[in-house]
């Protein structure tokens, strides 16, 4: 694979520590009704969306462009979007499509879920790319961008699909999917025992 700066799925120095267990993920799976189903319409999905993945790229970051409070977050100080930041971050994004399409749920799946929460949490934003910008992207938009994230998938599919394929399946296996690692992310965020 081409090197993606800051990409350690496999090595994620924080796995250890406060990771989220794999009994925990076993029941979040439950929680999203996550089925062998899901599993077969994601990996139909990711050879769907392969070769496209830098089309839906474009489409995701021209929503977080056009909304000031979003780009703020790959922002400096004086509010200037730092392009160095959204480069790097967007080849990551790119991964994890893949990633995502094509998860086993292993440790090293559950420890770099863990990595991408800390990521967007005060634990490590900015720390990957050396970016001056803000602190913490709010959780509260982290649990929002699940549904641009999410309805811009299906016109790709659709695209692509032939007559064998379900594109509703594979939206609802995507869906679960994105609130299944959103769900993880958020376990940097709440110190107090309660995630
Ligand atoms: C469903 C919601 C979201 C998904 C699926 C998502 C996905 C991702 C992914 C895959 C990465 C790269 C992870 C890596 O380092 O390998 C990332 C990083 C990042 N995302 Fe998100 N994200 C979401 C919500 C948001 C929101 C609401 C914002 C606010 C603008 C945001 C801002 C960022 C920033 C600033 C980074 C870079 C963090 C760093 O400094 O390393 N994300 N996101």
């Amino acid at each position: 694979m081409t090197h993606i700066h800051g990409y350690t799925m496999g090595h994620s120095a924080h796995a250890a520590e406060g990771a989220v267990s794999g009994a925990e993920l076993g029941q979040l799976r439950a929680s999203v009704l996550f089925g062998d189903d899901d599993r077969a319409a994601l990996r139909r999905a990711g050879e769907l969306l392969d070769d496209q993945i830098e089309a839906l790229l474009d489409v995701w970051y021209g929503f977080v462009g056009s909304q000031p409070h979003l780009l703020a977050q790959f922002s400096n100080p004086s509010g200037a979007p730092i392009v160095d930041y959204l480069d790097k971050v967007r080849a990551r994004f790119g991964q994890w499509v893949r990633d995502t399409c094509a998860a086993d749920y292993g440790d090293d799946w559950l420890a770099y879920q863990h990595e991408i929460g800390r990521r967007h949490a005060r634990a490590a934003k900015n720390t990957t790319d050396g970016a001056d910008s803000t602190a913490y992207v709010p959780m509260r938009d982290l649990i929002a961008l699940i549904v641009p994230i999410t309805v811009t998938v299906r016109p790709f599919l659709e695209g692509r699909a032939t007559a064998d394929d379900n594109v509703d399946a594979m939206m609802g296996a995507w869906l679960k999917a994105v609130v299944l690692s959103v769900a993880l992310w958020t376990q940097p965020y709440v110190a107090d025992g309660q995630w």
